[in-house]
Protein backbone atom coordinates (compact mmCIF):
# COMPACT_ATOMS: atom_id res chain seq x y z
CA UNK A 1 0.00 0.00 0.00
CA UNK A 2 1.56 3.93 -0.38
CA UNK A 3 -0.70 6.55 0.59
CA UNK A 4 -0.35 7.92 -2.49
CA UNK A 5 -3.68 9.30 -2.66
CA UNK A 6 -2.93 11.88 0.22
CA UNK A 7 -1.10 13.75 -2.10
CA UNK A 8 -3.53 13.90 -4.60
CA UNK A 9 -6.79 14.57 -2.70
CA UNK A 10 -8.88 17.38 -3.82
CA UNK A 11 -10.65 18.34 -1.08
CA UNK A 12 -10.87 16.79 2.01
CA UNK A 13 -14.45 15.72 3.62
CA UNK A 14 -15.85 14.38 7.28
CA UNK A 15 -15.25 10.61 8.05
CA UNK A 16 -18.76 9.63 6.84
CA UNK A 17 -21.07 8.50 10.32
CA UNK A 18 -20.77 4.62 10.84
CA UNK A 19 -24.24 3.69 9.13
CA UNK A 20 -23.44 0.86 7.16
CA UNK A 21 -24.45 -2.76 6.61
CA UNK A 22 -22.56 -4.95 7.80
CA UNK A 23 -22.22 -8.79 9.63
CA UNK A 24 -21.79 -8.02 13.01
CA UNK A 25 -21.71 -11.37 14.28
CA UNK A 26 -19.71 -14.36 12.17
CA UNK A 27 -16.77 -16.91 12.71
CA UNK A 28 -14.42 -18.43 10.14
CA UNK A 29 -16.57 -21.02 9.46
CA UNK A 30 -19.12 -19.24 8.04
CA UNK A 31 -16.65 -18.44 5.19
CA UNK A 32 -16.65 -21.41 2.59
CA UNK A 33 -14.29 -23.88 3.50
CA UNK A 34 -11.41 -23.12 0.70
CA UNK A 35 -11.57 -19.27 1.49
CA UNK A 36 -8.11 -18.12 2.28
CA UNK A 37 -7.20 -15.73 4.91
CA UNK A 38 -3.75 -14.18 4.35
CA UNK A 39 -1.15 -11.35 5.23
CA UNK A 40 1.18 -10.10 2.95
CA UNK A 41 4.61 -8.07 2.59
CA UNK A 42 6.58 -6.99 -0.62
CA UNK A 43 9.87 -7.51 -1.49
CA UNK A 44 11.11 -3.87 -1.45
CA UNK A 45 9.03 -3.07 1.93
CA UNK A 46 10.35 -6.02 3.57
CA UNK A 47 13.97 -7.39 2.55
CA UNK A 48 15.95 -4.77 3.19
CA UNK A 49 19.28 -6.27 1.88
CA UNK A 50 19.36 -3.57 -0.90
CA UNK A 51 23.24 -4.02 -1.73
CA UNK A 52 23.84 -7.63 -0.79
CA UNK A 53 24.13 -10.88 -2.54
CA UNK A 54 24.32 -9.18 -6.12
CA UNK A 55 20.61 -7.24 -6.66
CA UNK A 56 21.12 -4.06 -7.99
CA UNK A 57 18.67 -1.54 -7.91
CA UNK A 58 15.22 -1.10 -9.26
CA UNK A 59 13.53 2.26 -9.86
CA UNK A 60 12.27 1.98 -6.16
CA UNK A 61 15.54 2.35 -5.00
CA UNK A 62 16.50 5.50 -7.73
CA UNK A 63 13.52 6.91 -7.35
CA UNK A 64 13.72 7.63 -3.28
CA UNK A 65 17.64 7.96 -3.14
CA UNK A 66 17.70 10.12 -5.76
CA UNK A 67 15.14 12.34 -3.95
CA UNK A 68 16.54 11.33 -0.37
CA UNK A 69 13.51 10.24 0.78
CA UNK A 70 13.36 7.58 3.59
CA UNK A 71 14.19 4.08 1.50
CA UNK A 72 13.83 0.28 2.28
CA UNK A 73 17.69 -0.79 2.73
CA UNK A 74 17.28 -2.28 5.72
CA UNK A 75 13.32 -2.19 5.75
CA UNK A 76 12.64 -5.41 7.90
CA UNK A 77 15.91 -7.31 7.37
CA UNK A 78 13.30 -10.02 6.32
CA UNK A 79 15.84 -11.04 3.72
CA UNK A 80 17.62 -12.67 6.65
CA UNK A 81 14.95 -13.05 9.68
CA UNK A 82 12.51 -14.99 7.13
CA UNK A 83 12.45 -18.37 9.15
CA UNK A 84 11.45 -16.42 12.01
CA UNK A 85 8.65 -14.43 10.55
CA UNK A 86 7.48 -17.61 9.00
CA UNK A 87 6.95 -18.68 12.42
CA UNK A 88 4.97 -16.38 13.46
CA UNK A 89 3.08 -16.46 10.54
CA UNK A 90 2.06 -20.01 11.47
CA UNK A 91 1.76 -19.17 14.85
CA UNK A 92 -0.92 -16.28 13.86
CA UNK A 93 -2.68 -19.68 12.06
CA UNK A 94 -2.37 -18.27 8.11
CA UNK A 95 -3.80 -19.91 5.45
CA UNK A 96 -1.47 -17.88 2.81
CA UNK A 97 0.86 -15.31 2.37
CA UNK A 98 1.29 -12.34 -0.27
CA UNK A 99 4.90 -12.02 -1.02
CA UNK A 100 6.90 -10.31 -4.49
CA UNK A 101 9.84 -11.01 -5.72
CA UNK A 102 12.51 -8.41 -6.49
CA UNK A 103 13.29 -9.20 -9.95
CA UNK A 104 16.67 -7.19 -9.62
CA UNK A 105 17.76 -9.43 -6.95
CA UNK A 106 16.65 -12.29 -9.28
CA UNK A 107 17.34 -10.87 -12.32
CA UNK A 108 19.98 -8.01 -11.69
CA UNK A 109 20.20 -6.45 -15.03
CA UNK A 110 16.53 -7.41 -15.35
CA UNK A 111 17.58 -9.56 -18.24
CA UNK A 112 20.33 -12.14 -19.03
CA UNK A 113 21.82 -14.11 -16.26
CA UNK A 114 20.19 -15.90 -12.84
CA UNK A 115 21.78 -14.20 -9.38
CA UNK A 116 22.18 -17.54 -7.58
CA UNK A 117 22.36 -16.24 -4.47
CA UNK A 118 18.82 -13.99 -5.77
CA UNK A 119 17.23 -17.49 -6.50
CA UNK A 120 18.49 -19.61 -3.37
CA UNK A 121 16.98 -16.66 -1.15
CA UNK A 122 13.38 -16.90 -3.09
CA UNK A 123 13.60 -20.75 -2.57
CA UNK A 124 14.52 -21.28 0.74
CA UNK A 125 11.84 -18.69 1.57
CA UNK A 126 9.02 -20.20 -0.31
CA UNK A 127 10.49 -23.86 0.93
CA UNK A 128 9.84 -22.27 4.39
CA UNK A 129 6.18 -20.94 3.63
CA UNK A 130 5.05 -24.44 2.19
CA UNK A 131 6.80 -26.58 4.61
CA UNK A 132 4.61 -25.19 7.52
CA UNK A 133 1.45 -25.36 5.31
CA UNK A 134 1.60 -21.28 3.80
CA UNK A 135 -0.15 -20.92 0.85
CA UNK A 136 2.88 -18.63 -1.29
CA UNK A 137 0.56 -16.04 -3.42
CA UNK A 138 3.67 -14.46 -5.62
CA UNK A 139 3.78 -11.36 -7.07
CA UNK A 140 6.11 -10.79 -9.61
CA UNK A 141 6.43 -6.39 -10.06
CA UNK A 142 5.42 -4.54 -7.09
CA UNK A 143 6.89 -0.81 -8.03
CA UNK A 144 10.03 -2.32 -8.75
CA UNK A 145 11.37 -2.67 -12.37
CA UNK A 146 15.11 -3.10 -12.65
CA UNK A 147 16.60 0.31 -13.06
CA UNK A 148 18.69 -1.50 -15.73
CA UNK A 149 15.55 -1.76 -18.05
CA UNK A 150 14.90 1.81 -17.47
CA UNK A 151 17.95 3.13 -18.12
CA UNK A 152 18.43 0.84 -21.48
CA UNK A 153 14.88 1.79 -22.81
CA UNK A 154 12.74 3.84 -20.87
CA UNK A 155 10.98 0.70 -19.15
CA UNK A 156 7.04 0.27 -19.18
CA UNK A 157 7.21 2.85 -21.93
CA UNK A 158 8.57 0.16 -24.37
CA UNK A 159 7.38 -2.52 -25.93
CA UNK A 160 10.41 -4.41 -25.26
CA UNK A 161 9.56 -5.14 -21.79
CA UNK A 162 6.73 -7.70 -22.84
CA UNK A 163 9.61 -9.87 -24.13
CA UNK A 164 11.67 -8.94 -20.73
CA UNK A 165 8.86 -9.57 -18.31
CA UNK A 166 7.87 -12.55 -19.74
CA UNK A 167 11.70 -14.22 -20.10
CA UNK A 168 11.83 -13.30 -16.07
CA UNK A 169 8.22 -14.39 -15.23
CA UNK A 170 9.71 -17.74 -17.41
CA UNK A 171 12.33 -17.50 -14.92
CA UNK A 172 10.40 -17.60 -11.81
CA UNK A 173 7.81 -20.54 -13.39
CA UNK A 174 10.09 -22.43 -13.92
CA UNK A 175 12.31 -22.35 -10.44
CA UNK A 176 9.23 -21.95 -7.86
CA UNK A 177 6.41 -23.01 -9.71
CA UNK A 178 6.29 -26.45 -8.27
CA UNK A 179 5.47 -24.94 -4.96
CA UNK A 180 3.61 -21.96 -6.31
CA UNK A 181 0.10 -22.21 -7.33
CA UNK A 182 -1.15 -18.18 -6.98
CA UNK A 183 1.01 -15.89 -9.63
CA UNK A 184 0.16 -12.07 -9.60
CA UNK A 185 2.10 -10.29 -12.50
CA UNK A 186 1.87 -6.75 -11.72
CA UNK A 187 0.93 -5.54 -8.09
CA UNK A 188 -1.94 -2.92 -8.12
CA UNK A 189 -1.03 -2.06 -12.49
CA UNK A 190 -3.69 0.78 -12.28
CA UNK A 191 -2.30 2.57 -9.61
CA UNK A 192 1.08 2.08 -10.64
CA UNK A 193 0.77 3.57 -13.99
CA UNK A 194 -1.34 6.34 -12.97
CA UNK A 195 1.26 7.25 -9.32
CA UNK A 196 4.31 6.70 -11.74
CA UNK A 197 3.32 8.30 -15.08
CA UNK A 198 0.73 10.41 -14.50
CA UNK A 199 1.46 12.35 -10.93
CA UNK A 200 5.28 11.13 -10.66
CA UNK A 201 4.92 10.41 -7.18
CA UNK A 202 6.00 6.81 -8.06
CA UNK A 203 8.97 5.14 -9.82
CA UNK A 204 10.02 6.41 -12.08
CA UNK A 205 8.45 9.23 -11.29
CA UNK A 206 7.84 11.11 -14.58
CA UNK A 207 4.84 13.20 -15.42
CA UNK A 208 3.74 16.35 -17.14
CA UNK A 209 4.81 19.49 -15.01
CA UNK A 210 6.54 19.14 -12.26
CA UNK A 211 8.54 15.98 -12.99
CA UNK A 212 12.20 16.40 -15.00
CA UNK A 213 10.64 14.18 -17.72
CA UNK A 214 7.06 12.82 -18.82
CA UNK A 215 4.13 13.21 -20.62
CA UNK A 216 0.57 13.22 -18.30
CA UNK A 217 -1.70 13.18 -21.86
CA UNK A 218 0.12 10.00 -23.49
CA UNK A 219 2.91 8.14 -21.71
CA UNK A 220 -0.07 6.68 -18.77
CA UNK A 221 -1.73 4.86 -21.71
CA UNK A 222 1.30 3.88 -23.54
CA UNK A 223 2.28 2.47 -20.37
CA UNK A 224 -0.85 0.75 -18.94
CA UNK A 225 -1.09 -0.95 -22.71
CA UNK A 226 2.24 -2.17 -22.13
CA UNK A 227 1.23 -4.06 -19.06
CA UNK A 228 -1.69 -5.53 -20.01
CA UNK A 229 0.33 -7.15 -22.95
CA UNK A 230 3.20 -7.85 -20.35
CA UNK A 231 0.67 -9.70 -18.14
CA UNK A 232 -1.14 -11.28 -20.93
CA UNK A 233 2.15 -13.11 -22.55
CA UNK A 234 3.33 -14.07 -19.17
CA UNK A 235 0.34 -15.73 -18.72
CA UNK A 236 -0.18 -17.29 -21.91
CA UNK A 237 3.49 -18.46 -21.40
CA UNK A 238 2.60 -20.40 -18.10
CA UNK A 239 -0.49 -21.69 -19.98
CA UNK A 240 1.44 -23.56 -22.71
CA UNK A 241 4.38 -24.21 -20.68
CA UNK A 242 3.31 -24.55 -17.14
CA UNK A 243 -0.05 -24.98 -16.20
CA UNK A 244 -0.77 -28.74 -17.05
CA UNK A 245 2.57 -29.85 -14.64
CA UNK A 246 1.77 -27.09 -11.73
CA UNK A 247 -1.96 -26.63 -12.12
CA UNK A 248 -1.59 -22.94 -10.87
CA UNK A 249 -3.24 -19.58 -11.80
CA UNK A 250 -2.09 -16.46 -12.98
CA UNK A 251 -3.41 -12.85 -12.23
CA UNK A 252 -3.35 -9.56 -12.38
CA UNK A 253 -3.65 -7.03 -9.62
CA UNK A 254 -6.19 -3.68 -9.46
CA UNK A 255 -6.12 -0.75 -7.33
CA UNK A 256 -10.38 -0.15 -6.87
CA UNK A 257 -11.47 2.40 -4.73
CA UNK A 258 -15.52 2.45 -4.30
CA UNK A 259 -16.89 5.45 -5.97
CA UNK A 260 -20.61 6.50 -5.10
CA UNK A 261 -22.33 9.74 -6.97
CA UNK A 262 -21.88 12.60 -4.73
CA UNK A 263 -25.27 13.78 -5.50
CA UNK A 264 -28.20 11.85 -7.09
CA UNK A 265 -28.21 14.15 -10.38
CA UNK A 266 -27.97 12.27 -13.12
CA UNK A 267 -25.10 13.80 -13.92
CA UNK A 268 -23.05 12.45 -10.52
CA UNK A 269 -24.06 9.18 -11.67
CA UNK A 270 -22.81 9.13 -14.43
CA UNK A 271 -19.37 10.57 -13.20
CA UNK A 272 -19.37 7.83 -10.43
CA UNK A 273 -19.74 5.34 -13.70
CA UNK A 274 -16.71 7.39 -15.35
CA UNK A 275 -14.62 6.99 -12.25
CA UNK A 276 -15.29 3.00 -12.21
CA UNK A 277 -14.55 2.88 -16.46
CA UNK A 278 -11.31 5.02 -15.79
CA UNK A 279 -9.87 3.37 -12.61
CA UNK A 280 -11.24 -0.20 -13.05
CA UNK A 281 -12.56 -0.74 -16.24
CA UNK A 282 -9.46 0.83 -17.88
CA UNK A 283 -7.64 -3.02 -16.98
CA UNK A 284 -10.36 -5.01 -16.32
CA UNK A 285 -12.53 -4.28 -19.66
CA UNK A 286 -9.94 -5.71 -21.67
CA UNK A 287 -8.87 -8.80 -19.03
CA UNK A 288 -12.70 -9.69 -19.52
CA UNK A 289 -14.19 -8.68 -22.67
CA UNK A 290 -10.91 -7.43 -24.59
CA UNK A 291 -10.86 -3.81 -25.21
CA UNK A 292 -10.95 -0.57 -23.45
CA UNK A 293 -14.37 0.41 -22.07
CA UNK A 294 -15.89 2.78 -24.69
CA UNK A 295 -16.26 6.00 -22.20
CA UNK A 296 -11.75 5.91 -22.36
CA UNK A 297 -11.86 5.23 -26.31
CA UNK A 298 -14.22 8.13 -27.46
CA UNK A 299 -12.53 10.81 -24.34
CA UNK A 300 -8.73 9.70 -24.94
CA UNK A 301 -9.11 9.15 -28.64
CA UNK A 302 -6.08 8.46 -30.24
CA UNK A 303 -4.07 8.80 -27.02
CA UNK A 304 -5.46 5.43 -26.46
CA UNK A 305 -3.32 2.93 -28.04
CA UNK A 306 -5.58 0.19 -29.65
CA UNK A 307 -5.69 -3.49 -29.43
CA UNK A 308 -4.94 -5.43 -32.88
CA UNK A 309 -6.79 -8.15 -32.82
CA UNK A 310 -4.90 -10.74 -31.90
CA UNK A 311 -3.57 -8.40 -28.72
CA UNK A 312 -7.22 -8.33 -27.82
CA UNK A 313 -7.28 -12.16 -27.84
CA UNK A 314 -4.32 -12.41 -26.12
CA UNK A 315 -5.38 -10.24 -22.67
CA UNK A 316 -8.98 -11.33 -23.24
CA UNK A 317 -9.32 -14.09 -20.57
CA UNK A 318 -5.80 -13.76 -19.16
CA UNK A 319 -6.33 -13.28 -16.09
CA UNK A 320 -7.29 -16.55 -14.17
CA UNK A 321 -8.40 -14.51 -11.05
CA UNK A 322 -8.71 -10.79 -10.32
CA UNK A 323 -6.16 -9.42 -7.36
CA UNK A 324 -8.26 -6.83 -5.53
CA UNK A 325 -6.33 -4.22 -3.44
CA UNK A 326 -8.82 -2.27 -1.62
CA UNK A 327 -8.35 0.99 0.69
CA UNK A 328 -10.63 3.80 -0.26
CA UNK A 329 -13.90 5.41 -0.51
CA UNK A 330 -14.89 8.29 -2.77
CA UNK A 331 -17.85 10.37 -3.63
CA UNK A 332 -17.42 12.06 -7.14
CA UNK A 333 -18.95 14.85 -8.62
CA UNK A 334 -19.48 15.98 -12.03
CA UNK A 335 -16.64 18.09 -13.71
CA UNK A 336 -17.10 20.72 -16.68
CA UNK A 337 -14.95 19.80 -19.61
CA UNK A 338 -11.14 21.63 -19.32
CA UNK A 339 -11.19 24.67 -21.08
CA UNK A 340 -7.48 24.73 -21.50
CA UNK A 341 -7.51 21.57 -23.81
CA UNK A 342 -4.85 20.32 -21.66
CA UNK A 343 -5.43 16.63 -21.19
CA UNK A 344 -4.01 13.91 -18.64
CA UNK A 345 -5.73 10.93 -16.54
CA UNK A 346 -8.25 13.47 -14.17
CA UNK A 347 -9.05 15.51 -16.91
CA UNK A 348 -9.81 12.98 -19.09
CA UNK A 349 -12.03 11.18 -16.59
CA UNK A 350 -14.24 14.66 -16.27
CA UNK A 351 -14.74 14.55 -12.64
CA UNK A 352 -13.66 15.27 -8.88
CA UNK A 353 -13.04 12.92 -6.26
CA UNK A 354 -13.43 13.54 -2.82
CA UNK A 355 -11.58 11.11 -0.45
CA UNK A 356 -13.26 10.64 2.86
CA UNK A 357 -9.49 10.70 4.75
CA UNK A 358 -8.30 13.63 6.98
CA UNK A 359 -5.08 14.73 5.22
CA UNK A 360 -3.94 15.61 9.10
CA UNK A 361 -4.11 12.64 10.42
CA UNK A 362 -4.22 10.37 7.18
CA UNK A 363 -7.08 8.37 8.76
CA UNK A 364 -9.57 7.54 6.10
CA UNK A 365 -13.05 6.70 7.17
CA UNK A 366 -14.58 2.98 7.78
CA UNK A 367 -16.22 2.16 4.89
CA UNK A 368 -16.84 -1.35 4.18
CA UNK A 369 -19.93 -1.17 2.19
CA UNK A 370 -17.26 0.26 -0.06
CA UNK A 371 -15.66 -2.64 -0.30
CA UNK A 372 -18.91 -4.95 -0.66
CA UNK A 373 -19.82 -2.67 -3.72
CA UNK A 374 -16.55 -3.01 -5.69
CA UNK A 375 -16.97 -7.17 -4.76
CA UNK A 376 -20.79 -6.47 -6.28
CA UNK A 377 -19.63 -4.52 -9.44
CA UNK A 378 -17.15 -6.82 -10.52
CA UNK A 379 -19.97 -10.13 -9.87
CA UNK A 380 -22.68 -7.62 -11.79
CA UNK A 381 -20.58 -6.05 -14.45
CA UNK A 382 -17.63 -8.63 -15.06
CA UNK A 383 -19.21 -12.43 -14.47
CA UNK A 384 -18.25 -12.94 -11.53
CA UNK A 385 -14.79 -13.86 -11.82
CA UNK A 386 -12.84 -15.49 -9.08
CA UNK A 387 -11.58 -12.37 -7.09
CA UNK A 388 -8.72 -12.50 -4.02
CA UNK A 389 -8.84 -9.49 -2.14
CA UNK A 390 -4.81 -9.24 -1.75
CA UNK A 391 -4.34 -6.21 0.72
CA UNK A 392 -6.79 -4.48 2.83
CA UNK A 393 -5.96 -3.16 6.16
CA UNK A 394 -5.77 0.22 8.52
CA UNK A 395 -2.75 2.56 8.72
CA UNK A 396 -2.30 4.13 12.43
CA UNK A 397 0.51 6.15 13.68
CA UNK A 398 1.35 6.40 17.08
CA UNK A 399 4.16 5.16 19.24
CA UNK A 400 4.17 1.84 21.05
CA UNK A 401 2.02 1.87 23.37
CA UNK A 402 -0.65 2.76 20.70
CA UNK A 403 0.24 0.42 17.94
CA UNK A 404 0.18 -2.50 20.38
CA UNK A 405 -3.23 -1.84 21.56
CA UNK A 406 -4.33 -1.08 18.19
CA UNK A 407 -8.48 -1.17 18.80
CA UNK A 408 -9.20 0.86 15.85
CA UNK A 409 -7.39 -1.71 13.81
CA UNK A 410 -9.51 -4.56 14.67
CA UNK A 411 -12.63 -2.61 14.63
CA UNK A 412 -11.80 -2.00 10.90
CA UNK A 413 -10.40 -5.60 9.88
CA UNK A 414 -13.73 -7.14 11.54
CA UNK A 415 -16.58 -4.80 10.03
CA UNK A 416 -14.48 -5.32 6.40
CA UNK A 417 -14.48 -8.96 6.61
CA UNK A 418 -17.92 -8.90 7.47
CA UNK A 419 -18.18 -6.74 4.26
CA UNK A 420 -16.55 -9.61 2.27
CA UNK A 421 -18.96 -12.45 3.88
CA UNK A 422 -22.04 -10.11 2.56
CA UNK A 423 -20.66 -10.45 -0.65
CA UNK A 424 -19.85 -13.80 -0.82
CA UNK A 425 -23.09 -15.13 0.66
CA UNK A 426 -24.32 -12.62 -2.54
CA UNK A 427 -23.16 -15.11 -4.96
CA UNK A 428 -19.68 -13.40 -5.22
CA UNK A 429 -16.78 -15.64 -6.48
CA UNK A 430 -14.21 -13.77 -3.94
CA UNK A 431 -11.68 -16.91 -2.49
CA UNK A 432 -9.77 -15.05 -0.01
CA UNK A 433 -8.56 -12.18 2.21
CA UNK A 434 -5.20 -10.57 2.94
CA UNK A 435 -4.67 -8.15 5.79
CA UNK A 436 -1.92 -5.69 4.60
CA UNK A 437 0.66 -5.50 6.39
CA UNK A 438 1.65 -8.78 8.06
CA UNK A 439 4.22 -6.52 10.19
CA UNK A 440 4.73 -2.87 9.60
CA UNK A 441 7.08 -2.52 7.07
CA UNK A 442 8.56 0.94 4.78
CA UNK A 443 5.74 2.14 3.21
CA UNK A 444 6.04 3.09 -0.41
CA UNK A 445 5.09 6.83 -0.11
CA UNK A 446 5.24 7.50 4.14
CA UNK A 447 8.17 5.22 4.91
CA UNK A 448 8.31 4.70 8.55
CA UNK A 449 5.25 6.62 8.93
CA UNK A 450 2.21 5.20 8.56
CA UNK A 451 1.98 1.70 9.95
CA UNK A 452 -0.29 -1.18 8.73
CA UNK A 453 1.29 -4.47 10.71
CA UNK A 454 -0.43 -6.55 12.86
CA UNK A 455 3.25 -7.38 14.54
CA UNK A 456 4.95 -4.14 15.15
CA UNK A 457 8.82 -3.62 14.28
CA UNK A 458 10.83 -1.73 16.44
CA UNK A 459 12.75 -0.05 13.78
CA UNK A 460 15.28 1.50 16.45
CA UNK A 461 16.27 -1.65 17.52
CA UNK A 462 19.42 -2.76 15.53
CA UNK A 463 17.25 -6.25 15.75
CA UNK A 464 14.60 -5.33 14.42
CA UNK A 465 12.34 -6.74 17.28
CA UNK A 466 8.75 -7.91 16.65
CA UNK A 467 5.88 -7.57 18.64
CA UNK A 468 2.37 -9.03 18.10
CA UNK A 469 -0.29 -6.47 18.63
CA UNK A 470 -3.39 -6.61 19.83
CA UNK A 471 -4.57 -7.12 16.23
CA UNK A 472 -2.50 -10.45 15.69
CA UNK A 473 -4.08 -11.57 18.46
CA UNK A 474 -7.14 -11.12 17.32
CA UNK A 475 -6.71 -12.02 14.02
CA UNK A 476 -5.15 -15.53 15.31
CA UNK A 477 -8.02 -16.26 17.81
CA UNK A 478 -10.74 -15.53 14.29
CA UNK A 479 -8.08 -18.07 11.97
CA UNK A 480 -8.12 -20.44 15.04
CA UNK A 481 -12.34 -20.67 15.03
CA UNK A 482 -11.90 -19.03 18.65
CA UNK A 483 -14.92 -16.91 19.07
CA UNK A 484 -13.96 -15.23 22.37
CA UNK A 485 -13.20 -11.89 20.81
CA UNK A 486 -15.74 -11.61 18.67
CA UNK A 487 -17.79 -8.32 19.06
CA UNK A 488 -17.42 -5.36 21.26
CA UNK A 489 -17.18 -7.50 24.50
CA UNK A 490 -14.39 -9.38 22.93
CA UNK A 491 -12.11 -6.54 21.79
CA UNK A 492 -12.58 -5.16 25.37
CA UNK A 493 -11.90 -9.00 26.59
CA UNK A 494 -9.20 -9.46 24.36
CA UNK A 495 -8.01 -5.63 25.75
CA UNK A 496 -7.60 -7.66 29.23
CA UNK A 497 -5.71 -10.68 28.34
CA UNK A 498 -3.04 -8.87 26.27
CA UNK A 499 -2.47 -5.94 27.39
CA UNK A 500 0.48 -5.33 29.46
CA UNK A 501 2.20 -8.12 30.29
CA UNK A 502 2.32 -10.97 27.09
CA UNK A 503 4.90 -9.28 24.48
CA UNK A 504 4.81 -12.83 22.78
CA UNK A 505 2.23 -14.91 21.55
C1 LIG B 1 -8.54 15.93 11.13
O1 LIG B 1 -7.95 15.50 12.32
C2 LIG B 1 -7.53 16.56 13.17
C3 LIG B 1 -6.76 15.96 14.34
O2 LIG B 1 -7.51 14.96 14.97
C4 LIG B 1 -8.77 17.33 13.63
O3 LIG B 1 -8.39 18.40 14.44
C5 LIG B 1 -9.49 17.86 12.38
O4 LIG B 1 -10.70 18.48 12.76
C6 LIG B 1 -9.80 16.73 11.42
N1 LIG B 1 -10.31 17.31 10.17
C7 LIG B 1 -11.40 16.86 9.58
C8 LIG B 1 -11.76 17.52 8.30
O5 LIG B 1 -12.06 15.93 10.05
C1 LIG C 1 12.54 0.55 -27.52
O1 LIG C 1 13.75 -0.06 -27.20
C2 LIG C 1 14.50 -0.45 -28.33
C3 LIG C 1 15.73 -1.16 -27.82
O2 LIG C 1 15.34 -2.29 -27.11
C4 LIG C 1 14.86 0.77 -29.14
O3 LIG C 1 15.51 0.35 -30.32
C5 LIG C 1 13.60 1.53 -29.51
O4 LIG C 1 13.93 2.74 -30.12
C6 LIG C 1 12.78 1.83 -28.28
N1 LIG C 1 11.51 2.42 -28.66
C7 LIG C 1 11.01 3.49 -28.09
C8 LIG C 1 9.67 3.92 -28.56
O5 LIG C 1 11.62 4.10 -27.23
C1 LIG D 1 2.76 14.92 -24.99
O1 LIG D 1 2.66 14.16 -26.16
C2 LIG D 1 1.71 14.70 -27.09
C3 LIG D 1 1.57 13.70 -28.22
O2 LIG D 1 2.82 13.32 -28.69
C4 LIG D 1 2.17 16.07 -27.56
O3 LIG D 1 1.22 16.61 -28.44
C5 LIG D 1 2.33 16.97 -26.34
O4 LIG D 1 2.86 18.20 -26.72
C6 LIG D 1 3.23 16.33 -25.32
N1 LIG D 1 3.21 17.11 -24.09
C7 LIG D 1 4.30 17.43 -23.42
C8 LIG D 1 4.09 18.22 -22.17
O5 LIG D 1 5.41 17.11 -23.79
C1 LIG E 1 -7.57 3.24 -32.98
O1 LIG E 1 -8.55 2.90 -33.91
C2 LIG E 1 -9.54 3.91 -34.11
C3 LIG E 1 -10.62 3.35 -35.01
O2 LIG E 1 -10.07 2.55 -36.01
C4 LIG E 1 -8.86 5.15 -34.70
O3 LIG E 1 -9.80 6.18 -34.88
C5 LIG E 1 -7.80 5.62 -33.72
O4 LIG E 1 -7.10 6.72 -34.22
C6 LIG E 1 -6.82 4.49 -33.42
N1 LIG E 1 -5.91 4.91 -32.35
C7 LIG E 1 -4.62 4.74 -32.43
C8 LIG E 1 -3.82 5.20 -31.24
O5 LIG E 1 -4.06 4.23 -33.38
C1 LIG F 1 -27.18 -9.38 -4.45
O1 LIG F 1 -27.03 -9.88 -5.77
C2 LIG F 1 -28.11 -9.56 -6.60
C3 LIG F 1 -27.88 -10.30 -7.91
O2 LIG F 1 -26.62 -9.96 -8.47
C4 LIG F 1 -28.20 -8.07 -6.79
O3 LIG F 1 -29.28 -7.74 -7.60
C5 LIG F 1 -28.36 -7.41 -5.43
O4 LIG F 1 -28.32 -6.01 -5.56
C6 LIG F 1 -27.22 -7.86 -4.51
N1 LIG F 1 -27.46 -7.36 -3.16
C7 LIG F 1 -26.62 -6.54 -2.55
C8 LIG F 1 -26.97 -6.15 -1.16
O5 LIG F 1 -25.63 -6.09 -3.07
C1 LIG G 1 13.17 -0.39 20.68
O1 LIG G 1 14.55 -0.53 20.67
C2 LIG G 1 15.25 0.47 21.37
C3 LIG G 1 16.74 0.28 21.13
O2 LIG G 1 17.13 -1.03 21.46
C4 LIG G 1 14.86 0.37 22.85
O3 LIG G 1 15.50 1.42 23.58
C5 LIG G 1 13.36 0.49 22.99
O4 LIG G 1 12.96 0.28 24.31
C6 LIG G 1 12.65 -0.51 22.11
N1 LIG G 1 11.22 -0.27 22.13
C7 LIG G 1 10.35 -1.20 22.49
C8 LIG G 1 8.94 -0.79 22.44
O5 LIG G 1 10.69 -2.32 22.80
C1 LIG H 1 -8.72 -14.48 28.59
O1 LIG H 1 -8.96 -14.15 29.94
C2 LIG H 1 -10.07 -14.81 30.48
C3 LIG H 1 -10.34 -14.25 31.87
O2 LIG H 1 -9.15 -14.02 32.55
C4 LIG H 1 -9.79 -16.32 30.51
O3 LIG H 1 -10.90 -17.01 31.02
C5 LIG H 1 -9.52 -16.78 29.08
O4 LIG H 1 -9.15 -18.15 29.07
C6 LIG H 1 -8.43 -15.96 28.44
N1 LIG H 1 -8.36 -16.37 27.04
C7 LIG H 1 -7.24 -16.50 26.37
C8 LIG H 1 -7.33 -16.98 24.97
O5 LIG H 1 -6.17 -16.21 26.85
Amino acid sequence: MMDWVLSLIITISLALPFTGRCSHVYTRSDFPEDFAFGSGTSAYQWEGAATEDGRKPSIWDTFVNSRNLENGDIACDGYHKYKEDVQLMVETGLDAFKLSISWSRLIPNGRGPVNPKGLQFYKSFIQELVTHGIEPHVTLHHYDLPQALQDDYGGWLNRTIIEDFTAYADVCFREFGSHVKFWTTINEANIFTIGSYNDGITGPGRCSGNCMSGNSSTEPYIVGHNLLLAHASASRLYRQKYKDMHGGSVALSLYAIGFSPATSSKDDEMAAQRARDFYLGWMLEPLVYGDYPYVMRKTVGSRLPNFSEEESELVKGSSDFIGIIHYLAASVTNTKPNPTGYSDFYSDTGITLSYTCNITTSQCAVTPWALEGVLEYIKQSYGNPPVYILENGKSMKGDFQMQQKDTPRIEYLHVYIGAVLNAVRNGSDTRGYFIWSFMDVYELLGGYGPKYGLYYVNFSDTHLTRFPKLSAHWYSAFLKGDTTFLGSQGIAQLQNNFSSSSLVM
